[in-house]
C-alpha cells in the first residue's frame, strides 16, 4: 500500500520524539535533565481549571460553533483591542485546536501548488512541514546569531520571487528567543506590503518577553500590514494550557472564513468545556502570567550565564520564550552526534539545532525547575570536557 505522495517528504516532529524519549526514560527511572521540553512545567491555574469544571457540571459538552464560542471571540478581540492595539471583530478571530492549527489552517487556506513561503531559519520545525503539506515550497533564509538571529528587510527582500506569496514571523521565536523591534518588523512589513505578500505572524510567544523588549504585533504597525496579516496567537505558552488544545487566529474577514469552513470540515469546532476555561484565562487577573514569567527569567539568567561560562559553547542571551540555542560549533560535532552522546553518556537530554534548520547549534528549554537546570548544566559542562 502506497500513503499519499503528500506525505512523503515529512518526517515526524522531532521536538515532541524527543520530549517522549526523556519522559520515557525518567519513567523507567532513569535520571535524565530533561531540556528538551516545549511546554511549561507549571500547572494551569486554578481558576481556569475551576471554570472548566463548572462548564462540565453545566453539561457544556456539546459541539459549538465551528470557529468557537461567540463570547470567547468577543474576549480575544477585545484582548487583541487592548494588549496589541488590533481591530478584529469576533467574526474576524477562529478558535482552533491549539496555535499548531491555527498555523496549519492559515497555511492550507492561503497557499498552494506553486507558491512559496519564506521562513526565516533556525524555525520552528512544524512551519516548512506545513507549508510542504499544503503543496507549496518553503524557502528558508538562515538567520546567523550575529544579528541576533534575525531577518532582516534585505535578507526578506533577497529571497523573494514572483512566486512568494507569504513570509513566516515568530517573535518572540522559537527556537531562538529572538524578539524582533518595532523598526524591525517596519521595515520587513514594507517590504511585504509592495508586493502583496501575507504575513502568518506567529504570536504565541508574546507574554515570555524579558529585560528591556517589546512585543509588537505586526498587524499594528500599518493598515496595509493589517491587510496583509494573520496573527496567530493561543494559550499554551502563556496559561500552561498545552494539553487543553486551544489556540486562535485573527485575519482578514475573507481568510478568517475560509478558515472557518476549513476547520468545520475538519475538527468541526474546539472543545467545548476547554473554551470555558480559555475565556476565564482572558478575562480574569493576569497576575498568573507574570509569576510564570517571573520565575522563567530567573532560570533564563541561570541557564545563560552558565552556557556562556562554559568554554565551548556560545549564545545569544534570548529576549523571550523559554529556550535558548547554544552553538557547539567549535566541538565539531553534528547536533544529532552531540545530542545523541549527551543523552546517553550524561544523560541530558537537549534538541539538536538541525530540528530547526542549524546543525551548528542545540535547543535547551529553561520550562523545567531549577535545580534540574543546575545539574543538567553541570552535567553538560562535564560532558564538554570529554570531547
Ligand atoms: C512557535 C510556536 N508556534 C506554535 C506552537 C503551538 O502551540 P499550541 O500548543 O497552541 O498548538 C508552538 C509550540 O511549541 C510554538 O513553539
Amino acid at each position: 500500500m502506497e500513503l499519499a505522495s503528500r506525505l512523503a517528504n515529512i518526517t515526524p516532529s522531532l521536538t515532541l520524539a524527543i520530549d517522549s524519549k526523556a519522559k520515557s526514560l525518567l519513567a523507567e527511572g532513569v535520571n535524565v535533565c530533561s531540556f528538551a521540553a516545549g511546554e511549561p512545567d507549571f500547572d494551569t491555574p486554578e481558576h481556569i481549571k475551576e471554570a472548566t469544571l463548572q462548564a462540565l457540571a453545566a453539561n457544556f459538552t456539546r459541539y459549538t460553533p465551528s470557529a468557537g464560542i461567540p463570547e470567547l471571540r468577543e474576549a480575544i478581540s477585545h484582548k487583541f483591542k487592548t494588549e496589541n492595539n488590533l481591530d478584529y471583530s469576533p467574526s474576524e478571530i477562529i478558535v482552533s485546536n491549539g496555535a499548531k492549527q491555527s498555523c496549519f489552517n492559515a497555511i492550507l487556506a492561503c497557499v498552494g501548488e506553486g507558491d512559496e513561503v519564506i521562513i526565516p531559519a533556525p524555525y520552528w520545525l512544524s512551519y516548512p512541514e506545513m507549508v510542504r503539506l499544503a503543496g507549496a515550497e518553503a524557502v528558508i533564509v538562515q538567520t546567523t546569531a550575529a544579528n541576533n538571529w534575525k531577518m532582516t528587510a534585505d535578507d526578506f527582500a533577497n529571497a523573494m520571487s514572483p512566486r512568494t506569496k507569504m513570509v513566516i514571523i515568530n517573535s518572540p521565536g522559537n527556537p531562538t528567543g529572538a524578539v524582533y523591534t518595532k523598526e524591525e518588523l517596519r521595515a520587513i512589513v514594507e517590504v511585504a506590503a509592495d508586493e502583496e505578500i501575507l504575513i502568518l505572524s506567529d504570536e504565541i510567544y508574546e507574554h515570555l518577553i524579558y529585560d528591556e523588549a517589546k512585543h509588537v504585533s505586526v498587524a499594528s504597525l500599518t493598515p496595509e500590514a493589517r491587510d496583509l496579516t494573520i496573527t496567530v496567537n493561543g494559550f499554551s505558552k502563556a496559561y500552561a494550557m498545552t494539553g487543553w488544545r486551544l489556540g486562535y487566529l485573527g485575519a482578514p474577514l475573507k481568510i478568517a472564513q475560509a478558515i472557518d469552513s476549513l476547520q468545520s470540515h475538519s475538527t468541526s469546532a474546539p472543545c467545548s468545556f476547554a473554551q470555558r476555561g480559555a475565556l476565564a484565562a482572558l478575562t480574569s487577573s493576569q497576575q498568573c502570567v507574570a509569576d510564570m514569567r517571573e520565575e522563567f527569567n530567573i532560570r533564563r539568567e541561570y541557564m545563560f550565564q552558565r552556557l556562556s561560562s562554559m568554554p565551548n559553547i556560545s549564545a545569544v542571551k534570548p529576549q523571550g520564550a523559554f529556550y535558548i540555542l547554544a552553538s557547539i560549533a567549535k566541538l565539531g560535532l553534528s547536533s544529532s552526534n552531540f545530542a545523541d552522546r549527551l543523552l546517553s553518556k550524561a544523560n541530558v537530554a537537549v534538541v539538536p539545532g538541525i530540528a530547526f534548520g542549524d546543525d551548528k547549534t542545540i535547543r535547551l528549554s529553561y520550562a523545567v525547575g531549577l535545580d534540574i537546570i543546575k545539574e543538567g548544566m553541570d552535567r553538560l559542562e562535564n560532558f564538554c570536557k570529554t570531547l
